[in-house]
């Protein structure tokens, strides 16, 4: 047998560490996960009440046009029900996109460090990866510009970007979206939407209507808290979304899934009080960085990359013989940081003592 050639220098994704193994491993009872910018206050009450009360027809297979949820999310967010599709997590759209954009001799632009499944399907499908690195967190857009040429087929802006959390500001996107040429598909992937509060970030749907090349991807993963049933949309031209669904699996979201987004899009409340919360645990991290003298990058999602005196593996493990899993930067591509989810107040306040422990 044999492989792709290519699939010989791919690493399978590492997740962050699961708390069952932590919990073995270190004789542990209690375990806080801060290492995969879930949601820690759960999901909406309102998602568990509609789950318990589906599991009768899962017998049958799921809509596969997600209609109902289609039609209630092209209401919310104000588009045509046609330039909507739907993934099993943001992470399949990137998959399509690749498998529908990429092939041998074509190239496609990034961040470095950036989400990272956006380099690995590009490379699966035999496109030329370009990684701009970051300017103190930041996308490098005029770099990023240089890098296009008559092969470039998508370039990416991941905002807030994972893992450093800054974002694009309003200015810098238009700017950026005037210079791009036309030939090139935009994914501007807003996985951490629901958190941000700055006043400067830009509205990117309205933008659909004048850029036909541009494509927004979101998430139930993150602030609706839905990460374990995986599922995410994108926003796009209908000419996009035909294209994305030829290579569509026909059932890649199940029955329960749309079921529970529907839920969740219903109740606003709850995006409400997980971004409030959000906001003021991450101040008071930021606060303790800030007293012990602790670097960090400005971040608007629910996570901060904080730089360290040593290195972040390092101090990740330690964390763990603590009770606490965060992500070490080296594995994110920045020496020296972690990177933390914001959880509770008091889960926050304990790993704040605990990380003393571990400089
Ligand atoms: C920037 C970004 N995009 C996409 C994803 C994928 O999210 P999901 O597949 O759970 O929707 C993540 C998850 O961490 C992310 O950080």
């Amino acid at each position: 047998m044999r492989t792709k050639e290519v699939i010989q220098s791919l690493h399978p994704y590492q997740p962050g560490k699961a708390t069952s193994d932590v919990k073995r491993e270190f004789g542990l009872n209690r375990i806080v996960k801060l290492a995969s910018n879930e949601n820690p206050f759960g999901c909406s009450s309102e998602v568990k009440k509609v789950l318990k009360n589906s599991l009768d027809d899962i017998n049958f297979y799921p809509d596969g046009h997600s209609r109902q949820l289609r039609q209630k999310l092209a209401d919310h967010i104000g588009v045509h029900e046609d330039s909507l599709i739907f993934g099993s997590g943001s992470d399949e759209i990137v998959q399509m996109l690749c498998r529908t954009f990429l092939e041998p001799g074509t190239n496609t632009v990034m961040a470095s460090p950036t989400f990272p499944q956006y380099r690995h399907h590009a490379k699966i499908e035999g496109a030329e990866v370009r990684e701009v690195p970051v300017k103190d967190g930041f996308h490098d857009l005029d770099s990023m510009l240089e890098e296009i040429d008559e092969h470039t087929r998508i370039i990416w802006l991941c905002t807030p970007n994972n893992p450093t959390g800054n974002y694009i500001s309003e200015t810098e996107l238009f700017n950026f979206l005037k210079r791009c040429p036309e030939h090139v598909l935009i994914i501007i992937d807003e996985a951490y939407y629901e958190y941000v509060t700055a006043k400067d970030y830009p509205e990117t749907i309205p933008l659909l209507k004048t850029y036909k090349n541009i494509m927004i991807l979101r998430t139930f993963s993150k602030a609706y808290g839905l990460a374990g049933l995986r599922i995410g949309y994108g926003m796009a031209d209908k000419f996009i979304i035909q294209s994305l669904n030829a290579v569509r699996g026909p059932f890649n979201t199940t029955s329960l899934t749309q079921k529970a987004a529907l839920a969740a899009l219903g109740d606003q409340s709850f995006i409400q009080y997980t971004r409030e919360e959000n906001k003021k645990n991450m101040q008071s991290l930021q606060a303790f960085c800030d007293e012990h003298n602790l670097g960090y990058y400005q971040s608007e999602g629910n996570f901060l990359l904080i730089h360290l005196p040593k290195s972040g593996m390092e101090v990740s493990q330690e964390l763990l013989k603590h009770g606490f899993i965060v992500r070490p930067g080296e594995l994110l591509g920045i020496d020296n940081t972690i990177r933390v989810t914001i959880g509770t107040k008091e889960d926050m306040n304990e790993f704040q003592q605990k990380l003393l422990l571990c400089l």
